[in-house]
């Protein structure tokens, strides 16, 4: 199994892995094989204007695993993905029906009925934990939940107004979690005074960390165009790069000449 992006002067391609992709799907253990042009699942794109302005949907099946992702990451890679996009389609490949996931900044609850989706289905009934400082945010999720789902679908979401640095506070001790999802910085249409900060978002890292299972995601977007955003970046990275790597693969995606644009950093617990 591999999952395989290259870049060719003039070409990108991802190729598909052969099997079903696990939650660990990206260990680096395995080696990776070349991408053969005779492979259905390839694409190559050449970064002339026309494949900018012309972004190509992908060659994966839609019943395939990584349906989407190619889409997500292309997009992101040519500008027209953005940040969260790329964070929600990593999540599709983590999180599997039933499970319990923590949004450890709720704001206005997009990203939670998105990780509501991804645990909920049938008799399979996962759980969201989602938190955040301000009530208003609460309020604000509460209210795009009741028009997004049904009553026994809200059910599975437990709202929280509280520090996300307290997650184990409210999060039940036997609970195996798969994946907690910052989206940082402030409350779009809020007061943007009210920002995550790198104290408290070290300390709930730390916690994360603690209560994540393995094949788990701590999935972390941060914005750096605000004041103290490059601070809280420089101790995310930290954080990370403090993570040995027999238990943890840590990326970053960045736009090298977009220094503010958002950044999605994924750390995989193996
Ligand atoms: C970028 S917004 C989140 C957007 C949200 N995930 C969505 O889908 O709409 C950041 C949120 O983090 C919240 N926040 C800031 N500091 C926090 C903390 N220490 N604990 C929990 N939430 C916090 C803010 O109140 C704000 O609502």
């Amino acid at each position: 199994m591999s999952l395989l992006l290259r870049f060719w002067p003039g070409s990108i391609a991802i190729q598909k892995p052969q099997t079903r992709l696990s939650p660990r799907f990206f260990d680096p253990s395995q080696r990776y094989t070349p991408c053969k042009s005779s492979w259905n699942f390839c694409s190559c794109l050449k970064p002339n204007q026309q494949n900018r302005a012309h972004f190509k949907s992908s060659s994966v099946p839609r019943d395939s695993p990584l349906s989407g992702m190619e889409d997500a990451l292309m997009g992101y890679l040519f500008g027209k993905k953005r940040a969260t996009d790329v964070a929600h389609m990593v999540w599709k490949h983590v999180v599997q029906k039933g499970d319990t996931v923590v949004d450890a900044t709720c704001g206005n609850g997009y990203d939670t009925l998105a990780m509501l989706k991804l645990v909920a289905h049938g008799s399979n009934k996962g759980f969201v934990y989602a938190l955040d400082i301000q009530k208003d945010a609460l309020d604000m999720t509460s209210s795009w939940l009741d028009k997004s789902l049904d009553p026994t679908e809200k059910q599975l979401i437990k709202l929280f107004n509280i520090c996300h640095s307290k997650m184990e506070e409210v999060i039940p001790t036997n609970a195996s979690v798969r994946l907690v999802a910052f989206n940082l910085g402030y409350l779009p249409g809020g007061d943007k005074e009210i920002i995550t900060r790198s104290e408290t978002t070290l300390l709930a890292l730390e916690a994360a960390k603690r209560i994540l299972m393995p094949g788990g995601l701590i999935s972390i977007v941060v914005y750096v165009g605000h004041p103290g955003g490059w601070e809280e970046l420089k101790s995310i990275e930290a954080f990370a790069a403090r993570l040995s790597t027999e238990d943890w693969i840590c990326c970053k995606l960045q736009m090298l000449n977009r220094p503010s644009a958002p950044m999605p950093i994924f750390l995989f617990k193996r």
